[in-house]
């Protein structure tokens, strides 16, 4: 036997411009798991032969593998000698390969120890398996890559504890072995990748139900659960039944298999997993009852089951040729659920939610070490490839694409697209040119939104000639560099936009082209700006405007217009598009908050600030607006977030933002008091629970009402709050009970919160998500000494380092949404994260590596905390033994 070894001990990179297409391909793939306790033998039996597209005929196979150890290996039947192949650092070689061969291995696996929560592995009683991006070369040997598919026949033997055993497809045997064990055999009729391959074993309980396809097919529908929590599964059926219809009415995609599974497990990396037929979620995002879950939860259910469901096409049936075509899929699908989310609740709170995501994440990922294209061309370890961009971005950049082609060609596009590629493994160039040959359009241009990383800036102006009455309005478009490309070349951007009369949308007359026959009142229109620089005429204007530039968002952009308060003012209270309403009372948010920083700045100790009535005059025109959705109120009624604030600074000053932010919404409270406090009593506390866009949006501006009204420090609100915490029928209105309390200074808040949060504590301990909102209200408490309390939590016998979703509860939520203690001075908080990520590091490498992103943005702050978090990175890269997922992040960064 030979061993190949590595050269050097540095992480390769793979680039996508060495692609090539595989030696071999894979007909049929026949899995045999003898799970027993401590152990599991993998026996595979492939159907093997040449792919005829490979340049030149292949004499020997190289397959992946990881943390395996070879039992057996033998071809057509023949045991191969040692000689007959060799072991390279994570594959293994078998030389003098025919033309078609079957392979059989038998691989031996250790579930029960594998913590890093990808291959095959243990949550609490289930196995389970998690495959992508690269996880089955952990289950055995294999061509683990998107374009080997093939039809996979998997049988799971096991002890009858384990009663329930589940793969992918149909199930078409079953019995016992012996007395003691039994076993299951599962079909999977439609080729795959190995990334969509799943295994379950477990002793589950299930809700079941059916639902009839649009050609009449009747598909069984089944969500399995540990036996606790079978009363949690309703909201996620009835989101799957919504889903199946919708992906039916909206692209004509009918579901193929007969039955569809969902399994809820404890344990896992990620939010859910779309293998074919049985999707795996994390518990988070399937279960939910009111009394457990708050109103985010009901509808991050709905959205996750819905995303793993429109995998089935896009995803499952046209797959991805390679990793970094990932936002084919990813970015698509996220599109699709979005629009699911927008269809099913309110569509312009929903843009505000997708848009205030990304533009505090993704924009931040843009500007950073790790910024990328949503197609990239390299990586060292494709997990953390997972990312605000390729997600967000990629799904922006779908949006765009919809908006330019127009519903009905766009329709058109991803018919021709799924008909074309069904069974395929393709790229980002194959779905566009679809959507370029059902439409007719040349996207040529536009397809630098694919290979240009960076958020591009749009700076725009505008002039007014009474006598002409012509309107103009000039738009420049520039894009800073990101590590792969110093120089971009001008995008495509569509720019959804009107202009607002004293009586409302003016009618627009575009210099040189057609009127918009898509709206009828010819009031809206989409400026395409393709150059770096272009001025757009309107004529017929009889007034100078106000414009309502990038309506819904049009594209993942920054822009500056220079707009006065007042024009904002006007904005906010008619303009037709919803967003944008929303948009101007950020931007109005953010001149009071800047105006108070100013003042922060010039005396550090200022004991009273001056701010702008401009603010509170139009918060309340809006809480005057009988038209407006409450969602909507609540979101305009709520100042832009730290966290938006420090993508949007070039030097973040934590402290600056942070007491700033807080003295204007003090000032909010005390100068609309009244307001509040009718919004606050008027609402029926008594009312039962339900989970309608309607319900959501009244609970959430009573509970933005109750926000303002904790800052006057006035006890009979702190008593109404204590109230709200025991009463309420709902854990959105606990929670944000809670919240308030835990982080009131008044002493009586501080005495009644300690009591609530052992009381919280004592009545939900046996509910694990319940304990996790436990654990994220105390990591995310303004106040001083959090840090303490989050390390003391970290003994707490509800606290689990190895469960994903309690290091996120606690870990992830205090570096991330507590910035003012996370930033403390001394370093502190740098310091806990790093040691976190250094012990995370060996055991699950994935949760790591996204651990690290808060330390990797160090170049944004000033130079005293910048050497204190670069002194952290550099700590972390002198670890011995880091995995690529870690290596890869720290280095870029240190960069
Ligand atoms: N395919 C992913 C899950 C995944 C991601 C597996 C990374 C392995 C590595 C799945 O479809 C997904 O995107 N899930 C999201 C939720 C979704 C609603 C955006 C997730 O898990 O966060
Ligand atoms: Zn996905």
């Amino acid at each position: 036997m030979t061993v190949l070894t590595q050269p050097t001990q540095q992480p390769t990179t793979t680039y996508l411009k060495d692609y090539q297409v595989p030696d071999y391909l894979i007909k049929t793939t026949d899995l045999r798991f003898e799970i027993t306790d401590g152990e599991t033998l993998v026996s595979s039996m492939l159907h093997l032969y040449r792919n005829p597209a490979a340049s030149s005929p292949a004499t020997q196979l190289t397959l992946q593998g990881a943390d395996l150890e070879l039992v057996s290996i033998a071809i057509d039947g023949r045991l191969l000698e040692t000689t007959d192949y060799a072991f390279g650092e994570e594959s293994l070689t078998v030389f003098n390969t025919p033309e078609e061969f079957s392979l059989i291995t038998i691989t031996r696996i250790k579930p029960e120890t594998n913590t890093s929560l990808e291959g095959l592995y243990k949550s609490r009683t289930m196995y389970c398996t998690q495959c992508e991006a690269e996880g089955f070369r952990k289950i055995t040997y294999y061509l683990d890559r998107p374009d080997v598919m093939s039809e996979f026949t998997t049988t799971v033997v096991a002890d009858k504890k384990y009663p329930v055993l589940l793969s992918n497809g149909n199930l078409i045997a079953q019995g016992d072995v012996g007395e003691n064990r039994h076993y299951a055999t599962w079909h999977d009729p439609f080729k795959k990748p190995a990334y969509l391959f799943a295994l379950v074993a477990g002793d589950l309980a299930h809700i079941e139900d059916s639902f009839i396809t649009c050609s009449g097919r009747k598909v069984a529908l089944k969500i399995f659960v540990e036996p606790k929590d079978l009363d949690k599964c309703d909201h996620a059926m009835t989101s799957l039944k919504h889903s199946m219809r919708w992906d039916e009415e909206v692209y004509g995609r009918e579901y193929d298999l007969d039955i569809f599974m969902i399994v809820a497990v404890d344990d896992f990396n990620m939010g859910a997993m779309e293998n074919k037929g049985l999707n795996i979620f994390n518990t988070s995002c399937v279960l939910a009852k009111p009394e457990t879950t708050t109103d985010a939860g009901f509808q991050r259910v709905e959205g996750v089951v819905a995303h793993e469901y429109f995998h089935n096409w896009s995803g499952n049936r046209v797959t991805c040729r390679d990793w970094f075509q990932l936002s084919l899929k990813e970015g698509f699908t996220v599109y699709r659920d979005s629009e699911f989310s927008a269809d099913m609740g309110s569509r312009t709170v929903k843009r505000v939610e997708d848009v205030s995501l990304l533009r505090t994440l993704q924009f931040a990922e843009d500007a950073g070490p790790m910024a990328h294209p949503i197609r990239p061309e390299s990586y060292i370890e494709i997990s953390n490839f997972y990312t605000m961009t390729i997600y967000e971005k990629g799904a922006e950049v779908i949006r765009m694409l919809a908006n330019l082609l127009g519903k009905e060609n766009f329709r058109k596009g991803t018919d021709l697209y799924f008909d074309r590629h069904d069974g395929q493994a393709v790229t980002t160039e194959d779905f566009v040119a679809a959507l370029a040959d059902a439409s007719g359009r040349d996207l040529t241009q536009f397809k630098r939104w694919y290979s240009q990383a960076g958020t591009p800036r749009l700076h725009i102006t505008d002039s007014y000639d009474e006598s002409t009455q012509e309107y103009s309005l000039t738009i420049k478009q520039t894009c800073p560099p990101t590590p792969e490309c110093q120089h971009k070349l001008p995008f495509h951007i569509p720019i959804a936009m009107g202009l607002l009369g004293s009586a409302g949308d003016l009618p627009l007359v575009l210099k040189g082209a057609e009127p918009d026959f898509e709206t009828s009142d010819n009031t809206h229109r989409v400026l395409e700006l393709t150059q770096a620089e272009q001025t757009f005429v309107f004529e017929h204007v009889q007034e100078k405007p106000v414009p309502s530039l990038l309506r819904g968002f049009s594209a993942p952009v920054k822009s500056t217009f220079d707009y006065s308060r007042a024009d904002l003012a006007i904005l906010m209270s008619r303009d037709s598009d919803g967003f944008n309403r929303w948009e101007a009372s950020q931007q109005l948010g953010l001149h009071i908050i800047n105006d108070v920083i100013a003042q922060f700045q010039v005396d550090q100790h200022l004991t009273s600030v001056s701010i702008d009535p401009s603010l509170v005059n139009a918060y309340r025109q809006v809480l005057r607006d009988e038209s407006l959705d409450k969602a909507m109120v609540a979101y305009m009624l709520t100042l832009p977030t730290e966290a938006y604030m420090t993508e949007l600074a070039d030097v973040v000053d934590v402290e600056a933002i942070h007491y700033s932010r807080a003295a204007v919404r003090s000032h909010i409270a005390h100068e609309l008091r009244a307001e509040f406090l009718a919004i606050y009593h008027d609402y029926d506390h008594q009312q039962a629970y339900a989970a309608t866009a309607d319900a959501i949006a009244a609970r959430s501006l009573k509970n933005v009402a109750l926000g303002y009204l904790m800052l006057l420090n006035d006890d009979a609100v702190i008593r109404s709050c204590e109230q709200q915490y025991r009463t309420a029928n709902n854990m959105t209105d606990v929670i944000a009970a809670l919240t308030q309390l835990v982080n009131a200074q008044a002493p009586l808040a501080q005495t009644l919160a300690v009591t609530a949060l052992a009381d919280f504590y004592e009545h939900w301990q046996h509910e694990s998500l319940v304990v996790n909102q436990w654990l994220s209200v105390q990591a995310t408490c303004v106040l001083p000494h959090t840090l303490q309390k989050v390390q003391a939590l970290q003994q707490h016998p509800a606290y689990d380092g190895k469960n994903p979703n309690k290091i996120r509860a606690l870990i992830s939520s205090f570096c991330n949404g507590n910035a003012i203690n996370f930033h403390a001075n001394a370093g502190e908080g740098y310091r806990f994260l790093a040691d976190q990520i250094i012990v995370l590091n060996a055991q699950n490498p994935q949760i790591a590596s996204r651990l690290l992103t808060p330390l990797t943005k160090w170049k944004k702050y000033p130079p005293a905390r910048q050497v204190l978090m670069k002194g952290e990175l550099q700590r972390i890269m002198a670890e011995p033994k880091l995995s690529k997922d870690v290596f890869e992040v720290v280095s870029k960064s240190l960069v």
